[in-house]
């Protein structure tokens, strides 16, 4: 596909807006301020015509909860709290409380009571997963060139692992070692192992994954961690919330947190199956020392004394209070049904995907179902790129995979309503019988992907760059 008929296609997908007359767009300030009122309305209407998808479930992931009342009781927290912010402790001790409260809360959730009095689980909230990774990372640096005298930490990760692990390897200058996951799209030890080298500063599980929604061998990637005597980061920003209360419930739940002696950080979202409004997230570690290599401490500014515990300075207070909110109105048993239904519900979905000729599910997922084409279908494997783009035609906003191909579906609270999980299935038994009838085809993000196979990895990122661009384009 030509790249820049694909460039007109994704603007008329990005901008929909621009279309529509009536919605007017500035590229400037106006001369004089709208009047409020026409300014929620117009925001009202844009909201309105955008929830539908989300609140029926077809997206994956995206929106974790979304139940009306739930929504209505974070925005009242949020409103409350909306001037709030945590560089002023003074200020605003509620901050101060909220944070250190859903802090606590999480770490005991992952374990805390199993760590040495001496080492007890401590972190900071984060504004997302990718904040509280890379805070991990830079903190494993910092730690790793100044108590062990390496120059340029290591970080060793199965490919799976996040893009925020590339991000921070990227930002902080730390050569990052992706190592292969096996047939069942873990971790592969072996591999791990032979990754390890003097240099390596932490080695990185995820609980689950983000693409195939498996979780990694945390207890062998600890332990070896621990032989080493290097950091271990458990990546739980999907599962921190849900893991925990899947093992009560009876589900195979491998020991992958603190109750661990290797695991020496972790990071979990708040803004996931936390249920909180999103920008939050939690990034833990054992004991107080690691912490200390996060914070930011300048002692002669002439602005005074400035100290911040992440990358931002002045943040969102609010937030911190609705993620506070949101787990002391949750609650363990709150948390403990959410699961329950959620892996009912990823385990009825990951059977009809097994069921339908065509494709394959990978791996042994719990609620993050990955699917792939089956080359040994009686049919025939399927493009699963069309398939994506077909479920795309019926309203499903699907996650595309590569290396190999294949789509996922992060189950959330929206998919265990009456009705989800069935709709997705035959929506999804319908669009592979479509591929099948038109096996030609290739249209929307099925050429995308054809193409970004196709094309070295620098090009890619150039048109990615290029759609980047085109988000901030008015
Ligand atoms: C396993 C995992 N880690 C990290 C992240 C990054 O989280 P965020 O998008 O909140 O930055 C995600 C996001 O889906 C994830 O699934």
């Amino acid at each position: 596909m030509d790249p820049l008929e694909l460039l007109a296609s994704l603007e008329r997908q990005l901008k929909p807006y621009k279309a529509e007359p009536d919605v007017p767009a500035f590229a400037e300030l106006p001369a004089d301020g709208l009047p409020r009122a026409e300014v929620t309305a117009l925001v009202e209407r844009l909201a309105g015509t955008e929830e539908e998808r989300w609140r029926d479930g077809f997206a994956s992931g995206a929106v974790y909860h979304g139940d009306a009342e739930h929504i209505d009781f974070l925005n009242k927290i949020y409103a409350i709290q909306s001037q709030t912010n945590p560089l002023h402790p003074d200020l605003w001790p509620s901050s101060t409380k909220y944070e250190a409260e859903v802090v606590a809360m999480t770490a005991r959730m992952l374990g805390a009571a199993h760590a040495a009095p001496e080492a007890p689980i401590v972190g900071t909230v984060s504004s997302g997963g990718t904040e509280s990774i890379m805070l991990a990372m830079k903190t494993y640096r910092d730690y790793a060139r100044e108590r062990r005298g390496i120059d340029r930490p290591e970080i060793v990760a199965p490919v799976t692992a996040h893009a925020a692990f590339d991000k921070a390897a990227r930002y902080f200058e730390m050569p990052l070692i992706r190592v292969p996951v096996g047939t069942d799209f873990a971790a592969d030890l072996a591999a791990m192992e032979a990754a390890i080298t003097d240099r390596t500063a932490v080695v990185v599980g995820s609980a689950p994954s983000f693409p195939h929604g498996v979780v990694d061998p945390i207890p062998r990637i600890a332990a070896l961690a621990q032989d080493r005597g290097i950091g271990c980061h458990v990546d739980a920003c999907l599962g921190g919330f849900v893991l925990p209360w899947a093992r009560g419930l009876g589900y195979p739940v491998p020991d992958f947190d603190f109750r661990l002696p290797g695991v020496t950080s972790m990071s979990a979202d708040t803004h996931k199956y936390g249920y909180a409004a999103k920008g939050s997230s939690v990034v833990l570690y054992r004991g107080r020392e690691l912490r200390q290599f996060q914070y930011y401490k300048v002692a002669d500014w002439p602005g005074g004394l400035y100290l911040s515990p992440t990358f931002a300075g002045s943040r969102p207070g609010a937030l911190s209070a609705t993620a506070w909110a949101a787990m002391v109105s949750i609650g363990a048993s709150g948390y403990t049904e959410a699961a329950r239904r959620i892996l009912a519900t990823g385990a009825r979905i990951r059977d009809g995907i097994a069921g339908i000729d065509g494709l394959r599910v990978l791996g042994d997922p719990l609620w993050v179902i990955a699917f792939g084409p089956d080359d040994d279908a009686a049919g025939g494997p399927v493009d699963v790129y069309q398939v994506l783009e077909y479920m795309g035609h019926r309203g499903w906003s699907l996650n595309g995979l590569q290396r190999p191909a294949a789509v996922h579906l992060a189950v959330t609270l929206r998919h265990t309503l009456p009705g989800v999980a069935e709709r997705f299935l035959a929506d999804l038994a319908a669009s592979v019988a479509e591929v099948r009838a038109n096996p030609e085809v290739r249209t929307g993000m099925a050429p995308v992907y054809g193409m970004a196979g196709s094309l070295p990895d620098e090009s890619v990122r150039d048109l990615l760059g290029v759609y980047l661009d085109l988000l901030f384009e008015v």
